[in-house]
């Protein structure tokens, strides 16, 4: 599955998004590097700031079914990611994050090009 294959199956799965609040629909889909998909998408509270982006939704699936860092080969989202997702994504050391950019290209990019200069917990 092509980053824009993922990028469709993100655009699909983004209906299902809870956003009651925004009505902003987000989707992502991650393909790990052994061929497995997880699919997430935002869930908002009435407690706004507890709202949870469709790219850690997917994240978090991924890491319930044993991934870790670097098992992620690839994301696919509906949306450019938040300054938050990024730090996820470069966490999980993803090689290929493909999205729809502002100017309404499909676009695809390390994790580690979404974070320059990114921070890491010292050793
Ligand atoms: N949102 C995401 O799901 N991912 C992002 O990277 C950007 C923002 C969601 C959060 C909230 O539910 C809605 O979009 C509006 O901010």
């Amino acid at each position: 599955m092509s980053g824009e294959d993922l990028y469709d199956r993100a655009v699909a799965i983004a209906e299902r998004a809870y956003a009651p609040y925004s009505n902003y629909l987000v989707g992502a889909v991650v393909r790990t590097h052994d061929g497995r998909i997880f699919e997430g998408v935002n869930v908002e509270n009435a407690a706004y700031p507890l709202g949870v982006c469709a790219e850690k939704s997917a994240l978090v699936r991924a890491v319930v079914e044993g991934c870790r860092p670097g098992d992620i080969e690839a994301i696919g989202i509906t949306a450019a990611p938040c300054g938050g997702c990024r730090q996820w994504l470069y966490e999980f050391r993803i090689g290929s994050v493909t999205f729809r950019n502002a100017a309404g290209e499909i676009v695809t990019y390390s994790a580690e090009e979404l974070l320059p200069e990114t921070w890491d917990l010292p050793e």
